[in-house]
């Protein structure tokens, strides 16, 4: 998708940065910037800033940088001409129609032809449960204690015992073979078109928006495999839909309820736990975290009672913090899942096991405990040292008091004991070398690949879209030649040809780089680097002139390396020594 430059750069300038980002996150002004809680990582201090003067967006935890669109991008997961649009919208910019390319018109037509695939085969399924073929499936489902209401809710159906019922029925139709193989929901091979599910009880999958995108068949009875499901397609990815979530979204519950599959989803909509959703068939992943988060700051765990479930839930746990939401695990037993539990027990009880959902650290240390034996004193040890070792991802000093308090009192030791020897992990954890699980990957990342010269040509550029009164002093010592990295000097370049003409505009630089997500982030950082106890003038200037020797001094050093005739290399030498003495004033 392709608008002009000067469409891009007048939505992003109508939209000032706080005011879109305050709707989203909450903002509170310090010194010249806005802070927050990081919308993009787990925290409980604000690292978020938002700068108006800047329009630019960095949080000094994660990394996470960028402008008002690319904001939008990742925090709505929105496409670039998506997230375009919408703060086009927001402030009556008409965005220019243009003729879409090639490609993309025919990916538009796919995924719409797709969707229309999906929604006619769900229709017929739905039909054929209802009609006479389908009275087995229609008896399984009542079996299993569904009404019809809930049938309908969820748009069950049955494909039928032919292996090309549903393949017939497309194409007369008029769909293509080709599209309907690519649907998933159809295998060709030289003898024609077979139907990837047949004699089976179908759930659509749809996504947020009730669009059916893949299918879940069931065997009714005790065949294998029990579940079928469509292949991903270019409408089906499971990492990013969640099942029942179309309905969820909206159940106006500060907390969703997860579990592993369709029937337990569709059992507990069924007794009013209208917030539950299932990831299906594969492991959760950080997409659904983030999806999650649009909706909700909190989530319950009601996964299968068996080691399974066990293992998923503890998969689980670390991608939904991760995702900045906070986690408690409901105990399912002694049945095997919330469709059996409801079945057993029902709905009131099944609300009281929410209540009593167990923190999701706690259920960690339990599951933990199960693998020693507390007669034996060595394994009794080995058990309260992991403990303590797993306590010190707890950042904060009195979240960590607080958890040390629950465990020491769940296992039998004391507080001040177990808070000792969570002090001794600490030490050994420093010297064992960095694991540092707490620090999320992107600014792991962007600390590692950093070094002192690139830093300082970082703390430049920031400087000087901050205090661009500043440029005249540093210019005649510093050209964007200066600067190692292509992508420094490319920024540079841009910082400079404005400064020249009076001007610094940091959030539309970033335009430049919006396609492309690491790039996008790292010029964020260009313009977010600090450097700390710089207060008084006296030490900026310091610093100033130090950073800029620095800057310019490895840039000679480089050309250094190219020199090889004796002219040359006298006026380098003449330009390094200068460098010593450089000293720039701010008065
Ligand atoms: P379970 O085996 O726990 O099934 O699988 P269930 O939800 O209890 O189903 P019922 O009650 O016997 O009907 C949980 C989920 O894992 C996926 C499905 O999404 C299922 O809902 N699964 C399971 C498969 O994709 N294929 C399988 O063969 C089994
Ligand atoms: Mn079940």
């Amino acid at each position: 998708m392709y608008y002009p430059d000067e469409v891009v750069e007048e939505v992003r300038a109508s939209n000032d940065i706080v005011d879109v980002i305050s709707r989203y996150v909450k903002l509170t002004k310090k010194g010249s910037s806005y802070f927050g809680l990081c919308p993009f990582h787990s925290e409980k201090t604000g690292s978020f800033s938002v700068s108006r003067e800047k329009q630019m967006y960095y949080c000094f935890g994660c990394g996470a940088g960028g402008n008002v669109i690319t904001f939008l991008m990742e925090y709505e997961n929105a496409t670039f001409p998506e997230a375009l649009k919408t703060l086009a919208d927001r402030v009556g910019i008409r965005l220019p129609e243009r003729a879409a390319t090639k490609e993309e018109r025919e990916a538009a037509d796919l995924k719409s032809a797709l969707l229309e695939v999906n929604k006619e085969a769900a229709r017929y399924f739905y039909y054929q449960l209802k009609a006479k073929q389908g009275a087995r499936a229609l008896e399984y489902l009542k079996n299993r204690r569904l009404s019809d209401e809930t049938i309908t809710k969820f748009g069950l159906g049955f494909a039928n015992v032919y292996g090309d019922d549903l393949y017939r029925y497309l194409k007369k139709k008029g769909y293509s073979d080709s599209l309907l193989s690519q649907s998933g929901l159809v295998r060709m091979d030289e003898r024609g078109g077979h139907d990837k599910f047949w004699n089976r009880v179908m759930f659509p999958i749809m996504d947020v928006n009730s669009r059916v995108i893949g299918f879940g068949g069931r065997v009714m009875g005790d065949g294998t495999p029990k579940y079928l499901n469509s292949p991903e397609t270019k409408i089906f990815d499971k990492s990013r839909n969640l099942y029942g979530l179309n309905v969820a979204r909206s159940a106006r519950k500060p907390y969703l309820l997860i579990c592993e599959g369709y029937m337990d989803v569709i059992s507990m909509h069924q007794a009013g736990f209208t917030n539950a959703v299932a990831s299906l068939g594969t492991a959760f992943t950080i997409q659904h975290g983030i999806l999650i988060k649009r909706y909700v700051n909190q989530v319950i765990l009601t996964y299968d009672s068996d080691e399974a479930g066990t293992k998923a839930a503890l998969r689980a746990i670390p991608i939904l913090k991760e995702a900045g939401v906070s986690v408690k695990v409901l105990n399912m037993k002694p049945y095997k899942d919330p469709d059996e539990f409801i079945k057993a027990e029902g709905a009131e009880r099944f609300q009281q096991r929410i209540d009593e959902a167990e923190n999701s650290f706690l259920f960690e240390i339990g599951v933990l405990r199960r693998g020693y034996d507390f007669k034996d004193p060595e394994q009794k040890t080995a058990f309260q040292n992991e403990a303590a070792r797993k306590l010190l991802e707890f950042g904060e000093e009195l979240e960590r008091n607080n958890y040390i308090e629950a465990v020491s009192a769940r296992y039998g030791m004391g507080y001040e004991q177990l808070k000792s020897l969570v002090i001794h992990q600490a030490g050994q954890y420093r010297f064992a070398g960095p694991k540092r699980q707490e620090e999320p990957a992107a600014a792991r990342k962007v600390r590692e690949k950093d070094d002192g010269s690139r830093r300082a040509q970082r703390l430049l550029l920031t400087w000087l879209s901050g205090e661009p009164e500043l440029f005249p002093k540093i210019h005649p010592y510093i050209s964007e030649e200066d600067f190692t990295d292509p992508l420094y000097q490319e920024v540079a370049l841009m910082v400079f040809q404005q400064l020249e003409k009076g001007e610094i505009n940091p959030g539309g630089i970033l335009n430049h780089f919006i396609n492309d997500e690491e790039q996008y982030k790292s010029v964020a950082a260009i313009f977010h680097t600090t450097l700390e106890d710089v207060s008084t003038r006296e030490e900026q200037e310091k610093a100033v002139s130090d950073i800029v020797r620095r800057v310019k001094t490895d840039s000679l050093e480089r050309a250094g390396r190219q020199i090889n005739d004796l002219n040359s290399l006298r006026q380098l030498l003449k330009q390094q020594e200068a460098l010593k003495s450089l000293h720039i004033s701010l008065e």
